[in-house]
């Protein structure tokens, strides 16, 4: 087991069981698909940061279990909407669930999913985390449109990139590592100071796993690689490789993304590590990383905050 899992084994078996609990629906689709996503696992890092924020903070109640339910539902339900606009056919190991049942009940059920966190976020009682998570779901709503309309678009820029990548994937982080500060009644200064922990390591995840769509084994990360590719998808690789590539392969790898075709893809493989584009892209997330590190000074010392950084440590090292 990760190291940083065990400090918080016994609330995290909770959050297990309320996953099961919470997934109950009449109908009876609504929990085959639930359980087919959620049962396959998944690393569980955005409900892991939930429980050690709160830990870290001292928080002496049970609401960070609801919480760390909610944000692992509002992830699960931006998956089932993500593999249908990426058109993706694996996910943690498994065909997607549009793959399975078609895209009607995956969009469906990531609606569901949306709803339930809802619910649960009614029933934790917090106007204030209320308030952040419906800001955080819709950012993270225009993150993936604004992506969507960069698609097939070689003329995306670094900085273009990495707003997108704040919205759709840095800000449920932040969300998440805010709203378990505000649960812990943590002072302003460090639920500001976790805020800002959740949105640089979110930036790392996200980068790392740019890199991971073109130098990552496909049975270890549970999904196909290549995918971003197909999207025509300008992510910080190719952004690299468009940038320092001869005038040949910056021309390659311009096509490439308008076609929006993974066709090429071992002539873009190579094309990035001729060009240095997965170690320039893991750099950044190193340093987005030491950003995240550096904003838990803030915290006391305890396991809680070793944990948050291992969990640091993996989200930049990790393969899958
Ligand atoms: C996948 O997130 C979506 C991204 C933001 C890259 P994860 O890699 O955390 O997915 P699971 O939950 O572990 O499957
Ligand atoms: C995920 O980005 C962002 C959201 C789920 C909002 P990706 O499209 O890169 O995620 P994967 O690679 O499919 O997991
Ligand atoms: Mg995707
Ligand atoms: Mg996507
Ligand atoms: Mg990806």
């Amino acid at each position: 087991m990760q190291p940083f899992k065990q400090v918080v084994t016994s609330d995290f078996d909770a959050v297990n069981q309320l996953i099961i609990d919470e997934l109950r629906s009449d109908v009876g689709l609504v929990e085959q698909i639930g359980h087919y996503l959620i049962d396959a696992g998944g690393k569980r890092l955005r409900p892991l940061l939930v429980l050690l924020v709160a830990q870290a903070c001292s928080y002496q109640g049970k609401g960070h279990i609801n919480l760390a339910v909610i944000i692992e539902f509002i992830h699960s339900a931006t998956l089932l909407h993500d593999d249908v606009v990426d058109t993706s056919e694996m996910r943690r190991g498994r065909f997607t669930a549009n793959a399975q049942w078609g895209n009607p009940p995956s969009v469906l059920v990531g609606d569901f999913l949306y709803s339930r966190a809802f619910q649960m976020l009614v029933g934790l009682g917090s106007m204030e985390i209320m308030g952040i998570l419906a800001d955080t779901t819709n950012i993270i709503s225009e993150g993936e449109v604004q992506q969507l309309i960069n698609a097939k678009d070689p003329s995306v820029t670094e900085q273009a990139y990495l707003e997108v990548i704040r919205g759709k994937t840095a800000q449920l982080f932040e969300g998440a590592a805010f709203a378990a500060a505000v649960l812990a009644n943590a002072n302003l200064e460090l639920q500001n100071a976790m805020k800002d922990f959740g949105y640089h390591i979110g930036m790392a995840f996200q980068l790392v796993d740019d890199a991971l769509d073109y130098r990552g084994d496909a049975q270890k990360l549970g999904k196909n690689v290549g995918d971003d590719l197909s999207e025509g998808k300008a992510t910080l690789p190719l952004i690299h490789a468009m940038n320092n590539g001869s005038n040949a392969d910056a021309e390659f790898v311009r096509q490439a993304i308008c076609n929006g075709s993974a066709d090429q893809l071992d002539e873009i493989i190579r094309i990035i590590n001729t060009t240095g584009g997965i170690d320039y892209t893991l750099t950044t997330a190193h340093n987005y990383a030491n950003k995240a590190k550096a904003s838990l000074s803030q915290l006391p010392d305890s396991p809680y905050k070793q944990a948050l950084e291992q969990l640091t440590d993996f989200s930049v090292n990790r393969n899958h």
